[in-house]
């Protein structure tokens, strides 16, 4: 959701911010645009559309510049129009900003602005902050009149500034949305996230909330709003240019569904020990879990996939570790009134780790006294800086917008905390638990053989294609898993209508839609609800419903029952939603690319959503 970059140090400096700009892509947006500092004041460019269209533009007139700011936008505050579109500039032209985030106290701001004189160019909220500026830059240095500027802002926001003044340095500041520094040899870039400056530098600096940074040349320079210097060195990603990259792939998406064994193990490995029957966490963590209290009360919260591996959460939390467990979609908890107390654990998941309803979550539950575990991918982001503990998933950059390996190595996660708990609390007897923890050092390779049914999901693919509605059902941990093998499809195929249900609530109402050759995806894997779930396939055939079946390797009678059957590895239960994950995938995917539909960026959807 909207891509912040800005650059200064070496020439080329356009193609520098645009190279950057570009592997910001998978964050969603409908605009582009540039701005850099040259000998003859600030130049900007614009277009909507792709990146291409702005690339495009510049190779037909070209300028170039000492230091510069760019920005891919997801309209919020305006049309997708060039007038719209970042960077925006003062009365004068003589600085330019690039935004994200939601500036709520803008009307306010922008009416005092014209007032006092102030034109505006376009309908967003970002203007103002350009206008500000520009105002105290009438009597303070640059540096002085963006803090001040910044002062005034209510809501969220990352923001970069040039100045024509100041052609040796560019700013920027965070609050609420997410911002990085690039510090490289004799360059310096500032990103909304780190896969833009990954094929430049490693060396990253997190901004914290608050937080304002002066780059020049020669480094950063970080500072409070107030201007009191911050001291805090680089650290170095783990992640390489590679793992940015499609690597062959037509899309990334296909990419990181086919590199989730690896992410699973990334997430397995160092915390769990199968051949000693151990599960360990880093200090923090183990320290956190050591304190909970036996009655402790857990409440897991999340939005969209991460929303659905909460849901397998409860499930294996509850009848495992038989801990007591809620899970809230994060845009609801935030505004229900939630009762927490000092012996509530709140569990927040997410890939991105800046998902702004997510992270008002949690902070509304450390308001209320609460404590707060987060599950996150993304180092240095802010949920996880805010948690007072942390998993890591360690699956690597997740650059397509529908989130798959993300989604299983959450899921990997909750498996390692709930055999934790599950043994902290004495819930299973030491047979079964060496068994789970065992069976879970498998999975990865079982991930790998449930991928290899691609050919065979590319084929049934093809059957409906042109199919416009799909039903997904599927009962207690595969509940969730249905729900996510429709949000797959419709989120990456939006022609196509695709609906999630407990299959039990098939009959108190999906059902009267079925017809003839209506296609309904089953997940039907070796369970306790297994029979039931074969009636609920019965209920669709006698309704001439096709029957796209999941199902355990070596489940014969289903063949009877399926119009087409995709075999998993048998599993326990509690393991099967995370084999089975790849195959929903797999199937949206093939839909989506025989509907030629733009996988990686679906229309209309951003990777990280950090605005409400
Ligand atoms: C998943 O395919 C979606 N793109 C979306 O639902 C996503 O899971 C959700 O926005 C949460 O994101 P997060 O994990 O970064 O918090």
């Amino acid at each position: 959701m909207c891509g912040i970059v800005g650059y200064i140090g070496k020439p080329p400096v356009v193609q520098t911010l645009l190279d950057c700009l570009g592997r910001l892509e998978y964050r969603g947006y409908d605009s582009a645009g540039i701005a850099v500092v040259n000998g003859r004041g600030i130049q900007v460019r614009k277009r909507v559309g792709k990146i291409k269209e702005l690339v495009a533009s510049i190779q037909q007139h070209p300028f170039e510049g000492t230091s510069g700011i760019a920005h891919s936008r997801w309209a919020t505050h305006g049309l997708p129009t060039e007038a719209n579109a970042h960077p925006h500039t003062d009365c004068r032209g003589s600085l330019a900003i690039v935004h994200n985030g939601i500036i709520e106290n803008y009307a306010a701001l922008k009416a005092r602005l014209q007032a006092n004189g102030h034109r505006f160019r376009s309908k967003t909220d970002t203007e103002v902050i350009a206008h500000l500026v520009e105002d105290y830059a009438k009597r303070l240095p640059v540096a002085q009149a963006f803090r001040r500027a910044l002062k005034e802002l209510r809501g969220s926001y990352a923001v970069c500034l040039i100045a024509k003044q100041d052609p040796q340095r560019i700013y920027g500041a965070r609050a609420g949305s997410p911002l990085i520094v690039g510090v490289g040899d004799g360059e310096a870039f500032l990103a909304s996230d780190v896969p833009a400056v990954l094929a430049k530098t490693r060396r990253v600096i997190y901004l914290n909330e608050g937080e304002v940074v002066e780059l020049s040349s020669d480094g950063a320079r970080l500072t409070t709003l107030s201007g009191a210097v911050i001291h805090r060195k680089p650290s170095t990603v783990s992640w390489d240019i590679a793992s940015a990259r499609k690597e062959g792939y037509d899309h990334f998406m296909l990419k990181e569904i086919f590199e989730q064994p690896s992410a699973v193990e990334q997430t397995l490995v160092n915390r769990l020990d199968a051949a000693r029957g151990r599960i360990a966490f880093d200090r923090r963590t183990r320290a956190f879990l050591e304190k909970l209290k036996p009655n402790e009360q857990f409440v897991l919260i999340a939005c969209g996939t991460a929303y659905h591996a909460g849901l397998v959460g409860e499930y294996m939390l509850e009848e495992l570790a038989r801990v007591p467990v809620d899970v809230d979609l994060a845009s609801e908890f935030r505004y229900r009134g939630p009762m927490l107390t000092r012996d509530t654990t709140v569990i927040a998941i997410t890939q991105s780790g800046e998902t702004a309803d997510t992270l008002a979550g949690v902070r509304l539950a450390k308001e209320q006294g609460a404590k707060v575990l987060s599950i996150c991918n993304v180092m240095g982001a802010s949920i996880p800086r805010e948690s007072d503990a942390v998993m890591y998933t360690h699956a690597g950059p997740e650059i397509a917008v529908a989130s798959t390996k993300a989604y299983t190595s959450q899921l990997s996660a909750l498996y390692l905390l709930t055999l934790y708990l599950a043994k902290a609390r004495g819930a299973l007897s030491a047979v079964r638990w060496r068994s789970l923890v065992r069976q879970l050092s498998h999975i990865p390779s079982l991930v790998e053989r449930s991928l290899r049914a691609e050919p065979l999901i590319k084929e049934i693919a093809k059957s409906y294609a042109g199919a416009r509605d799909f039903y997904y059902l599927g009962r207690r941990y595969n509940y969730p898993s249905a729900l996510e093998g429709a949000l797959k499809l419709k989120e990456i195929c939006p022609s196509i209508h695709a609906e999630g249900y407990a299959a039990g609530e098939m009959k108190h109402g999906p059902i009267s839609l079925i017809r003839r050759g209506w296609p309904v995806v089953f997940l039907a894997t070796d369970s306790p609800v297994y029979e039931k779930v074969v009636s609920n396939i019965e209920e669709v055939r006698a309704r001439k419903g096709d029957c796209i079946v999941i199902a355990s390797e070596g489940d014969q009678r289903i063949r009877r029952y399926a119009t087409h059957l995709i075999p998993v590895p048998k599993t326990e239960e509690l393991f099967s939603p995370i084999v089975a994950a790849a195959p929903l995938q797999l199937l949206a995917y093939h839909i989506a690319k025989l509907n030629r539909c733009d996988i990686d960026q679906p229309p209309n959807l951003a990777k990280s959503v950090t605005v409400e």
